[in-house]
């Protein structure tokens, strides 16, 4: 599914043309957009953009008319592909459904109320380039995989459990030494190879040139109300496969490196120990 990116300035922009459009308008803040499509005053898809206010990265659903989003798309790497469904189950509780940086998946109930979101689909159709259609075969299509998905996060343990926190959270943020003053930025890139956890950076980046004076960094992110910190040591790999494989997992970042030359450092975590913590549960670690 290709999917043209707007910002919620062009958005708003397309809106106030439309009158059909106008008059579903719910919200129009600076950063979301809200419409109701069946006229009963309750929002039933929103958009919204990242915190900087650029392009739209998520679209949220009402599907059950609750008048509460039940089923949000989450583009965070700007491909154009939600890479995060949540559903919000009727609990209450958010449950992540699909995730994945360049994986294709889905939710399964889709359809409950496609018939309000038909109403959307000009809109969706032109401005985003989604045909409703396709959004729904897409996500009902994939719903096996999904689950399969799910379970696989339950299950796991060790390295796999960390790898799937990080990569689900798709960023953390990275702190270094610079001399005896700390640093922190974020990072999202992640790969699990050969039993290793990898991070990328270019090597004339300030970070690089941290770890390299001192490997000792802690790595944190953050879902809903959970959290996790991992203190580390990294160590340089400049396996080429190890690079192509990142590139592979990550084709956004072939626009800046490549493997063939010296723009990619690989870092993997050697003793590594990961907490993982919570509002609600006792804290529990893992060392790999
Ligand atoms: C969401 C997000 C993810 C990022 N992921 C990476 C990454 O995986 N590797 C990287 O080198 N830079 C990444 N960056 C860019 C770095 O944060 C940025 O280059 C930072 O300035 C590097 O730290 P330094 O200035 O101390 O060298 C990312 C930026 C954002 C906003």
């Amino acid at each position: 599914m290709e999917v043209k990116r707007v910002s919620i300035r062009q958005a708003k922009k397309r809106i106030k043309e439309d009158p059909e459009l106008s008059k579903m308008l719910v919200r129009s803040g600076w950063r979301d957009i809200a419409l109701d499509l069946d006229g009963d005053g309750k929002a039933d898809v929103a958009f919204s953009s990242d915190s900087l206010g650029r392009k739209i990265d998520t679209i949220a659903f009402d599907l059950s008319g609750s008048g509460e989003y039940n089923l949000y798309l989450h583009d965070f790497d700007g491909n154009g592909i939600p890479d995060t469904v949540c559903l919000v189950d009727d609990d209450s509780e958010e449950q992540v459904v699909a995730f994945g940086g360049e994986v294709e998946l889905g939710f399964i109930k889709l359809g409950v109320k496609v018939a309000d979101l038909i109403i959307a689909e000009n809109f969706l159709n032109n401005e985003l380039g989604i045909s409703l259609k396709d959004l729904s075969d897409y996500l009902k299509l994939n719903a096996a995989i999904m689950l399969q998905e799910l379970q696989k996060r339950d299950d796991a343990e060790g390295i796999m459990k960390v790898y799937y926190y990080l990569n689900d959270a798709g960023t953390y943020y990275i702190a270094t030494m610079d001399g005896n003053k700390p640093r922190v930025r974020p990072f999202g890139t992640l790969l699990l190879d050969n039993e290793k956890l990898y991070i990328q950076t270019g090597p004339s980046k300030d970070v690089a040139k941290q770890i390299d004076a001192n490997p000792f960094v802690e790595i944190c992110a953050c879902m809903g109300d959970t959290w996790l910190r991992v203190s580390t040591e990294l160590v340089k790999d400049d396996n080429h496969d190890v690079k192509v494989k990142m590139l592979n997992k990550m084709p956004s970042l072939k626009a800046m490196y490549s493997a063939d030359d010296d723009s990619m450092q690989m870092y993997y975590m050697k003793d590594a120990k990961a907490v993982f913590s919570s509002f609600t549960s006792e804290p529990q670690t893992v060392e790999f």
